[in-house]
C-alpha cells in the first residue's frame, strides 16, 4: 500500500459564530474568527489516496487527474468566497476549519474512488500552526 497527496490552496473569507449566541458569547468561544464584517484566511489542502501502484504506470493514482477533481469540485467553490455565505456544501453549518474537512470528504469521496484508490485523509491548514485532519470517520 502507498499514500500520496496532493496540495491544493484557496484563500476564503469566513466568521465563526452562532446567531443564538450574543456577540460578546461568540467572541468568547471563537475569538478573532468571530469578527462580525468577517476575515479571510489562506488555506492549504492536502488530500491523501492510498492504493497498490498500477503495474503499467506504477502510480497509485495520477496525480494531475485528482489535482482536476479538487479543483472542480472544491476549489473553484471556495476559491475567494465567502464560505458562510457563498458556498453550497457549508450552507447552513459553522464554518470552522474541522467542518469544511468533512464536508470536502464527502464532495471528493466517490469520484476519488472511482479512480481505483481509496481516499484516505483530508487535511487542511487555517494557519501557519493549526490544521485538521480528517479520515472518513
Ligand atoms: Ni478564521
Amino acid at each position: 500500500m502507498v499514500y500520496i497527496t496532493r496540495r491544493e490552496q484557496f484563500s476564503a473569507a469566513h466568521k465563526l459564530f452562532r446567531k443564538e449566541w450574543s456577540e460578546e458569547k461568540n467572541n468568547e468561544v471563537f475569538g478573532k474568527c468571530s469578527n462580525p464584517n468577517w476575515h479571510g484566511h489562506n488555506y492549504e489542502l492536502f488530500v491523501t489516496v492510498k492504493g497498490e501502484q498500477n503495474p503499467d504506470t506504477s502510480f497509485v493514482a495520477n496525480l494531475s487527474t485528482i489535482s482536476v477533481i479538487l479543483r472542480e469540485k472544491v476549489i473553484s467553490k471556495l476559491d475567494h468566497k465567502n464560505i458562510n455565505l457563498d458556498v453550497d456544501f457549508m450552507k447552513g453549518k459553522t464554518a470552522t476549519t474541522e467542518t469544511l474537512a468533512v464536508e470536502i470528504w464527502k464532495q471528493i469521496e466517490t469520484p476519488i474512488n472511482q479512480l481505483g484508490c481509496t481516499l484516505h485523509c483530508v487535511k487542511i491548514r487555517e494557519t501557519e500552526n493549526n490544521y485538521v485532519e480528517y479520515f472518513g470517520s
